[in-house]
């Protein structure tokens, strides 16, 4: 399973991509918002750390700005992955930029229905948003588990990134349904690292490492 960090923050970025588990980043609005920088800046330097895939999202509602965005967009690194959101308007724009070879990741689905569609329009990758779908009721995972079966039923040339993650119980279930790609707030990747049994373990053969050399 791929594992993408969903942020804007470098230095987050940085510190995983050192651990060697960082496979991409996506970001959006409210995600640049919060780290207060100039926008293109701060995804150009995201994808000269991650060299891999970086989704960057068109604010736009419209097709024709949508395309003219995501152009724009494209043209900042070979790494951009174009994030435009789930509508009729979405969709068109999605088709227009994957059939120029830009990668379109839509975002905002919560549905297999809209994966279907968004797959048949030429999306690179698909994001269903689990923890969104969790907060009201619904069981995120599972919509996952069924866009997952979408794309391997047809055999697109889409991946699935399980997005709106917020906890490593949703990073097991996602193993469980062999998701394609998880991405995850750099908390949930600190929180995966951590086990008491090994802390224990260091500590006791420490201990005993002392003991013994005394
Ligand atoms: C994914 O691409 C989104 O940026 C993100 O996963 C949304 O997560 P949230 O629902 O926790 O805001």
């Amino acid at each position: 399973m791929k594992i993408f960090l969903d942020t804007a923050n470098v230095e987050e970025i940085k510190m995983v991509k050192d651990l060697g588990v960082l496979d991409g980043v996506t970001t959006n609005p409210s995600l640049i918002a919060k780290e207060k920088k100039d926008f293109k800046k701060t995804v150009a330097e995201i994808c000269e750390v991650v060299k891999g895939p970086v989704s960057a999202e068109v604010i736009a509602l419209d097709w024709e700005t949508m395309v003219k965005e995501g152009r724009e967009l494209a043209e900042i690194s070979e790494h951009i992955v174009v994030k435009i959101p789930f509508t009729k308007d979405g969709l068109k724009a999605t088709s227009i930029l994957s059939g120029e070879g830009i990668d379109v990741n839509v975002t905002l689905i919560f549905s297999a229905n809209q994966a279907l569609l968004a797959c048949k329009a030429g999306a690179a990758y698909i994001s269903p948003f689990a923890g969104r779908l969790d907060d009201i009721g619904h069981d995120g995972i599972d919509v996952v588990a069924q866009c997952q079966a979408v794309v391997d039923t047809y055999d697109y040339d889409t991946e699935v990134i399980a997005a709106s993650i917020r906890s490593t119980a949703h990073m097991l279930q996602c193993q469980e349904i062999a998701v394609d790609i998880a991405t995850i707030p750099y908390k949930v990747i600190e929180q995966m690292m951590k086990h008491p049994l090994t802390d224990a373990g260091i500590a006791q053969f420490l201990a005993d490492w002392e003991n013994a050399v005394k």
